[in-house]
């Protein structure tokens, strides 16, 4: 079978999730919440944006005559400085977005590692590509929105990246800019790209999540506590802050780069703008078309159930319990003593055998493992003991 993990390398991941299993028990591994871990910083953002939005200006002069709440840059100090919380709020938005970043990585390599990304489950790896893609420049609009030196420096950087581009770069540029320079209404702009494409995200996560029955989307309170523990103490330790205001009329040139969103910004600065979006487009198809090789290279290793016709009563118990949604009910034909009868999606199927275990028809089989095999392999195993 076409694998491109090195086995050291699975063997160690099982061999430290096993130790860690020893020291706080299976329940508590975070190895075991790898996808739970992105989605709880998801929330996490969804209610501190809530917050910060309330006091937000998404302007760079006075457009409301307002006198605290002058622009985006006053607003975000406003929020910062004297707002009861504002600055904590503001610390747990800005480190949460860092921590889904991270475990997203983590859990695109655990799933990489122990071979849990391929066959039946591209679709989950291609949209989990996606969604990277996504919570990446969310991060990057969120750092425009601060509306300081560095946000006026990123601006221009990517409306000349996007200028750049062939045939839509000029459209993408106005798109970005909201118009043909930075106005009141490129900050709108940024801000409703941020919310927009932050809701975006569960659409996203449908499509995800929609081939698996039962995904694990929590994890237990007590590693749901360490986490928000965490992120309070790192809020604590590292308040955040603004840079200068922007002032359009300048040139800033230098920048403090957080690693977790910005690095495309560090390769833009280093690298001539073809070079750039070639080294970006190719890493990013290379990173999609992962899962690819194994399906034109082992043909389907996969043994996919199959259902004895003649013997389903169409009572659902395999295609609820299917772990990957590939078995669908239809309906059964005219005459036929019942109205549904499962069929088997073999492309969805993994082989696992947990319908033949729920089918208590007999009716439904894995090709090389028949129940009668199965039965008479545990009756030869006991007779021997
Ligand atoms: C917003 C980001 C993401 C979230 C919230 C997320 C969440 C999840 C969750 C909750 C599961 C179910 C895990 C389980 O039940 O054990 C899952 C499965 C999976 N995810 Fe993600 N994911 C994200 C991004 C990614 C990325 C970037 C990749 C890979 C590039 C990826 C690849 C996969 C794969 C292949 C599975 C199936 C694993 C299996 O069946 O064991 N995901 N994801
Ligand atoms: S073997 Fe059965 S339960 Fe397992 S994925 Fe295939 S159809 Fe679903
Ligand atoms: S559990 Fe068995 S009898 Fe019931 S629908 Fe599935 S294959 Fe048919």
């Amino acid at each position: 079978m076409y694998s491109s993990i090195p086995k050291g390398l699975t063997d160690f991941t099982l061999l430290v999730e096993k130790g860690t299993n020893a020291v706080i028990t299976n329940k508590y591994n975070p190895f075991y919440y790898h996808g739970a871990l992105p989605q709880y910083y998801l929330w996490v953002l969804y209610l501190s944006g809530l917050l910060l939005f309330a006091y937000y200006i998404p302007t760079i002069d006075n457009a409301y005559f307002s006198e605290n709440l002058v622009n985006a840059w006053t607003s975000v100090n406003y929020i910062t400085n004297t707002i009861p919380m504002g600055g904590v709020i503001r610390g747990i938005h800005r480190y949460a977005g860092d921590a889904m970043v991270i475990t997203i990585v983590l859990h695109a390599l655990r799933v990489w590692v122990t071979d849990r990304y391929r066959q039946y489950r591209w679709v989950q790896w291609v949209t989990g590509v996606i969604l990277l893609f996504m919570v990446l420049f969310i991060g990057q609009t969120g750092y425009y929105l601060v509306w300081d030196e560095r946000s006026l420096v990123l601006t221009r950087m990517t409306v000349s990246a996007l200028a750049a581009l062939p045939i839509v770069g000029p459209g993408l540029a106005a798109w970005f800019l909201n118009g043909s320079a930075i106005t009141n209404l490129t900050l709108s702009n940024f801000l409703f790209i941020h919310i927009g494409l932050s809701f975006t995200l569960l659409f996203g996560l449908w499509l995800h999540y929609v081939r698996m029955t039962r995904p694990v989307l929590t994890p237990p309170p007590a590693i749901n506590y360490l986490l928000t523990a965490v992120l309070l103490l790192v809020v604590f330790a590292y308040p955040i802050t603004s840079g200068k205001m922007a002032d359009i009329n300048t040139t800033p040139t230098s920048f403090d780069i957080d690693w977790f969103f910005l690095f495309p910004y560090y390769l833009l600065a280093h690298m001539d703008l073809t070079v750039y979006w070639v080294v970006i487009i190719a890493a990013s198809l290379a990173l999609m078309l992962v899962p690819f090789p194994s399906l034109y290279k082992a043909a389907h290793p996969v043994e996919a159930a199959e259902v004895v016709l003649s013997k389903c009563v169409g009572c659902r118990l395999c295609s609820l319990d299917c772990p990957y949604q590939a078995i669908e009910m239809v309906p059964a034909p005219a005459g036929s003593r019942f109205k549904l009868l499962a069929t088997v999606m073999p492309y969805r199927c993994s082989g696992c055998g947990v319908c033949v275990g729920a089918c208590a028809f007999d009716a439904i089989d894995l090709p090389n493992l028949l129940d009668s095999d199965v039965t008479a392999q545990i009756k030869a195993m006991a007779e021997a003991q």
